[in-house]
């Protein structure tokens, strides 16, 4: 296990009194966890603007009746193989999907595979949720 430093904060009263009611609404036992959640969260975005290699969840919500775009998508995730792990698509009803690709690899790629999906005529809702590999998080 990794060595523990102890240190102290300084803080305005008011803000702390802010800090443990959110991290209590999020079901923290102790602000040394919600800290250390904080940094590892700051660390990330770190991660995807250095231009690191990362993991992410790109989610898409469309109409597969919508003329074409299955066949879009399919051929922008054939564009973009290399990033991507893994897809699974659901069936939500008679109209909807919902999809989901997990990609890892450089930020400015997954982005970009992840803006073509989102500007595809038919997508109605569409997000990328920007992990991490872990591998520079402790
Ligand atoms: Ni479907």
């Amino acid at each position: 296990m990794a060595e523990l430093v102890r240190f102290g904060v300084s803080l305005d009263k008011k803000l702390l009194e802010w800090f443990d009611r959110l991290i209590h609404s999020q079901n923290y036992s102790n602000r040394s966890e919600a800290i250390r959640d904080l940094i590892r969260e700051n660390l990330v975005k770190e991660e995807w603007i250095k231009g690191e290699e990362v993991a992410g969840v790109i989610t898409l919500v469309y109409n597969h009746h919508q003329r074409e775009v299955v066949n879009i998508l399919t051929d922008i995730q054939h564009d973009f193989h290399h990033l991507i792990i893994s897809t699974q698509h659901i069936h939500l009803d008679h109209d909807n999907c919902l999809e989901v690709v997990v990609v890892k690899g450089k930020p400015k790629e997954v982005e970009k595979l992840a803006y073509q999906m989102k500007s595809t005529r038919g997508v109605k809702y569409s997000t990328l949720n920007m992990a991490t590999t872990g591998k520079g998080l402790v």
